[in-house]
């Protein structure tokens, strides 16, 4: 009974690892100073951008745009800085795991 068991551990490896990496993303970045997974902060809750967007199309693109630009006025008064020093790449991880619910 023991190779199940090694099978789910490696599984659930494989599935958090990325999460954590864009979790640490966030971190860095210091999206995690006005964002949280499930609860409003200065900024929308990452799983309240998830349910807005759930439906769009290109939402993660749209998602990179508004995170490299900054904006204003879709969630409330107070305005989001532009993030200029976040590589594409970065900002793309960072708007998937958003879609994702930001775990
Ligand atoms: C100084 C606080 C602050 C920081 C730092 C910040 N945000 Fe925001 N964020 C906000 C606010 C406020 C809003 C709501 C803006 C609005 O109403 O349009 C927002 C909105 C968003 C949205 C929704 C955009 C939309 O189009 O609906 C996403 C996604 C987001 N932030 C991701 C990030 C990520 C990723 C980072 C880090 C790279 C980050 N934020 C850093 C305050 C912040």
């Amino acid at each position: 009974m023991i190779q199940p068991c090694l099978f789910a551990s490696f599984l659930a490896l494989m599935v958090s690892a990325p999460a954590m990496a864009s979790q640490a993303l966030a971190q860095k970045n210091a999206c995690m100073a006005c964002h949280a997974a499930d609860k409003k902060l200065v900024g929308p809750s990452y799983q309240d951008v998830a349910k807005k967007y759930a439906d769009q199309k290109d939402a993660e693109a749209n998602l990179v745009k508004s995170i490299k630009a900054g904006g204003s006025g879709k969630w409330g008064p107070v305005p989001m800085p532009a993030q200029a020093g976040l590589s594409d790449a970065d900002a793309k991880t960072l708007a998937a795991w958003i879609l994702a619910g930001g775990k």
